[in-house]
């Protein structure tokens, strides 16, 4: 029986790869880099599946370019690198791999609040430059997490994680979302606020959102002058969701206290960005879901996906599942 083949656009963990050497011939490009634009069309014209990562824009020029390909399954949660709308209307499902980086995440959000609270990259820096020359009284003084108030900007699965670890901190948790959720707010013990009052009362922010063109930017320069000027901003959800010169801006005139990203605008981070050269900006690339053991059940979901959408199934975790109702292509 000829095996459907398929193209994986990184090496990923061989949980997934192994999952699918059985039933899939397929092509994974090696590269620490993605494959550059002309390599990923040339790759697609001759597959029935492509996992991708969000790294990888799989946009309408792509998905025309072989009317054979079946599914995109992502190897991640988040999908803005896809055209959803447009996958759904060529009938071709979309995979993603939620609910297995949840902790992980949170955890790696929750890691940079504390680095930024007490001045950890700073702390670091200053015994490695020799400058500790005794305890001293001010020295690096930084912020108590334990009876701060913690704003959740996007309720969802890791934003709940990370009111979670907030209240084993003794955090008060507020949180705002488009959706409302009073179940949450019983049995979590967190409140809702409205965006400016988040903004107002928050020592610590931690963004959640999805990330989507319009609006780009939630954290401006309005954001910002909301803001209590001792506050940390958190972000481990998509770049483009803070303004970077805001952000710079903000830092720079004592606006804010400080920041944590796990995630820039752009990404990686140009080593001429501003950003880098305040001392209470801290940023680690992109790494909130990078546990051994996290990346590995994400392979195995985006191999579950691809497999399923090679063999005309529906994908266990599927972003545009309306597809199904569209019809799928054969
Ligand atoms: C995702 O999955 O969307 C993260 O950004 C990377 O794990």
């Amino acid at each position: 029986m000829v095996k459907p083949k398929i193209f994986v656009t990184r090496l990923i963990p061989d949980e997934g790869l192994a999952m699918l050497r059985e039933v899939v011939e397929m092509q994974v490009w090696e590269g620490e880099l993605p494959p550059p634009r002309d390599v990923l069309l040339k790759e697609v014209r001759t597959i029935d599946g492509l996992v991708s990562l969000l790294t990888d824009r799989i946009d309408g020029e792509l998905m025309d370019s072989n009317p054979r390909l079946k599914v995109v399954s992502n190897y991640a949660v988040g999908f803005d690198n896809i055209d959803i709308p447009g996958a759904t209307a060529r009938g071709i499902p979309v995979g993603n791999t939620p609910g297995v980086l949840t902790d992980t995440t949170a955890d790696l959000a929750f890691t940079l609040l504390m680095a930024s609270a007490r001045r950890i990259q700073e702390s670091i820096d200053y015994v490695r430059a020799g400058k500790w020359k005794t305890w001293g009284p001010m020295l690096l003084t930084g912020q108590d997490i334990h009876g701060a108030t913690l704003g959740v900007v996007g309720l969802g699965r890791i934003g709940q994680g990370m009111a979670k670890r907030a209240g084993g901190f003794g955090m008060r948790v507020l949180y705002y979302d488009v959706n409302r959720r009073a179940d949450l707010e019983k049995s979590m013990g967190v409140t809702y606020a409205d965006m400016d009052t988040l903004l107002r009362y928050s020592d610590f922010l931690t963004l959640h959102t999805d990330f989507t063109e319009s609006p780009r930017h939630i954290m401006t320069a309005w954001a910002f002058a909301l803001i209590k000027n001792t506050a940390v901003v958190v972000n481990t959800a998509r770049g483009p969701i803070i303004d970077p010169q805001a952000l710079y801006d903000a830092l720079k005139t004592g606006k804010i206290g400080g920041a944590a990203l796990d995630v820039t605008e752009p990404e990686p981070i140009p080593l001429d960005s501003p950003l880098l050269t305040l001392p209470n900006c801290l940023i680690v690339p992109h790494i909130a879901s990078a546990s051994v053991a996290t990346r590995a059940k994400m392979a195995q979901m985006a191999a579950a996906n691809l497999i399923a959408g090679v063999r005309g199934d529906k994908l266990p975790t599927c972003v545009n599942p309306e597809v199904y109702e569209k019809g799928i292509r054969k």
